[in-house]
């Protein structure tokens, strides 16, 4: 079969997803957004549900499967840290950039054992330079005792960075120019200025990899 592919998401977890047998199998995919990770493995496997509080990113994710011929993807307009996903029946649960204990304690209660649980979650070290981490960041240990008391045992954990140098200031300002408005509204970009006038010339990218099994 074709290497599994989707836009602006690391082959290297897609090999995780790719690595498991989907065929028949319902995928729910949590936190969709505009459905990346959904359409990508609609074509792996019976069903695939992608949820999100975000309508907007809801409608643009099924006029993309409309758009791709995929009939067996649907999009669910729930808030993922609220509701339960045994009603979805899913047999594997997916997440990219959107993680978080109470998601992993329903991921936890939703899938039966030895059923798949991967996910991309923002490492501690994203974005460090800002001095603030995203609520949805983890370390390695605190994925690992998460993911413990959630039922899960891991199979793969690793943590995928990129730290960007720059000679200059200017560099480093245009490097983070599409995060500029998000930052400036939580603070971040004056944190990032400090950094940058104090010296500093990096800006970190780091994800964390994780294939989970219920255990
Ligand atoms: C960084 S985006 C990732 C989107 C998508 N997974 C992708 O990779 O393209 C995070 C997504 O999680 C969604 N999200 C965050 N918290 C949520 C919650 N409590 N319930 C449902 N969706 C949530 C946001 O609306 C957003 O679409």
């Amino acid at each position: 079969m074709a290497p599994l592919t989707a836009g602006g998401i690391s082959p290297a977890f897609l090999k995780l997803l790719a690595d498991e047998r989907l065929g028949g199998l319902t995928v729910l995919d949590v936190g969709t957004g505009r459905g990346r990770l959904a359409l990508a493995l609609a074509p792996r496997c019976d069903r695939v549900i992608g949820i999100d509080r975000d309508e907007s990113a809801l409608a643009a994710a099924r006029q993309a499967a409309a758009a791709a011929g995929l009939r067996n993807v649907e999009f669910v307009a729930v808030d993922a840290e609220a509701g339960e996903y045994l009603g979805f029946a899913p047999d594997v649960i997916a997440a990219h950039l959107c993680m978080s204990t109470a998601i992993a304690e329903r991921a936890g209660r939703a899938l039966a054992r030895g059923a798949p649980f991967a996910f991309v979650a923002f490492h501690a070290d994203q974005w460090r330079e800002t001095g603030r981490r995203s609520r949805f960041a983890w370390s390695e240990d605190e994925a690992a005792s998460i993911l413990a008391a959630a039922g899960f045992s891991i199979e793969h954990l690793s943590v995928e960075r990129d730290v960007q140098e720059f000679s200059g200031v200017e560099q480093a300002l245009a490097a983070a120019i599409g995060l500029e408005e998000k930052w400036r509204a939580d603070g971040r970009w004056f944190r990032y200025i400090k950094f940058l006038e104090e010296g500093g010339r990096t800006l970190t990218r780091a994800h964390l990899h994780v294939m989970a099994r219920k255990t």
